[in-house]
């Protein structure tokens, strides 16, 4: 996949014991788009809630070690967590910080990601009610292990996983449904998620549509991901969104990796999804 051989690979801070590599290299990078996903996804969050009346499961794919539960819940910033876990802190300190913060308990996240390291840190410090180590793209998930969601969310991790993890997901769902006997679109969850410019939406859009929904690019304006890691990720990344016909001025060019966010929910409820996208422009931070 070319868009992916022009990436750098991070593979190795993805699996440490704690965050603090990751952080401290995100930092570096300014990878800062949790930071502007985040009132996105609570916009789409709250409207749930205010529907539903209940609590809202999330399940965040490509979690790593939380960063999302840790920013919607506890309302901080990348930077609040530079400040806290780049001193280190053991695993009972990390803990007791998220305990002495005010935290939103109508969010219940659940967490999936290929690396157990990260998945055990969430829980340890119980930013997730359980996570899921498996390889999205190859592995089947565990229908005893996660409820029925009602929001699937996922920043910065579209490309390492594609159109085949979106299928074991709503593979899951049509599992727990039928256990459930359960066919009501109302109770089937919304995906909202993050995707580089670079990736190709083919595949993943007509995965969409073969299990009945409707996914929209929103009309937010393209979300700043992180900054180049050298002139030869800029130029590769450059020239590949050329190619495409993408235009690159006033994004790419000034030296930063740019992101479309979409959502989608089953087509039956394509209003819904239609007010959730105007919503969104409105609590978009850029
Ligand atoms: C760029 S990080 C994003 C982490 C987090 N969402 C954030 O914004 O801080 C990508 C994550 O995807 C995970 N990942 C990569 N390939 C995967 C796969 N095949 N299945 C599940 N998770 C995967 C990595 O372990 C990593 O935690």
């Amino acid at each position: 996949m070319r868009e992916l051989e022009v990436k750098k690979d991070f593979t190795n801070i993805y699996t440490r014991k704690f965050p603090n590599s990751y952080l401290k290299e995100m930092k570096r990078l300014e990878y800062r788009i949790p930071d502007k996903t985040k009132p996105l996804y609570l916009s789409i969050a709250k409207q749930l809630y205010n529907k539903l009346s209940k609590k809202i499961s999330v399940i965040d794919i490509g979690s790593s070690y939380g960063i999302n539960s840790a920013l919607m819940k506890y309302d901080l910033t990348m930077s609040d967590l530079d400040d806290f876990f780049l001193k280190e802190p053991s695993i009972e300190q990390s803990k007791q910080f998220f305990e002495q913060l005010p935290s939103d308990d109508s969010l219940d996240f659940y967490q999936i990601d290929i690396s157990q390291p990260a998945l055990r840190f969430s829980e340890n410090v119980n930013l997730c009610k359980k996570g899921i180590c498996v390889n999205l793209e190859t592995g089947n998930l565990p229908l005893r292990e996660l409820p029925k969601s009602d929001m699937v969310i996922a920043t910065g991790c579209i490309g390492y996983i594609g159109y085949k993890a979106f299928s074991n997901i709503f593979e899951l769902i049509k599992k727990q449904n039928s256990e459930e006997n359960l066919e009501n679109p109302n109770r089937d969850p919304v995906f909202a998620f993050s995707v580089l410019r670079i990736f190709d939406m083919t595949e993943i859009k007509k995965t969409f549509d073969h299990y009945g929904y409707s996914l929209v690019k929103s009309d937010v304006h393209p979300i700043r991901q992180r900054r180049f890691s050298d002139l030869e990720e800029k130029h590769k990344t450059i020239s590949l969104l050329n190619d495409n016909g993408i235009d690159t001025k006033w994004l790419e060019d000034d030296g930063y990796f740019y992101a479309d966010f979409y959502i989608a929910s089953p087509k039956k409820l394509e209003n819904q999804l239609v007010i959730m996208s105007k919503d969104l422009k409105r609590h978009a931070r850029n």
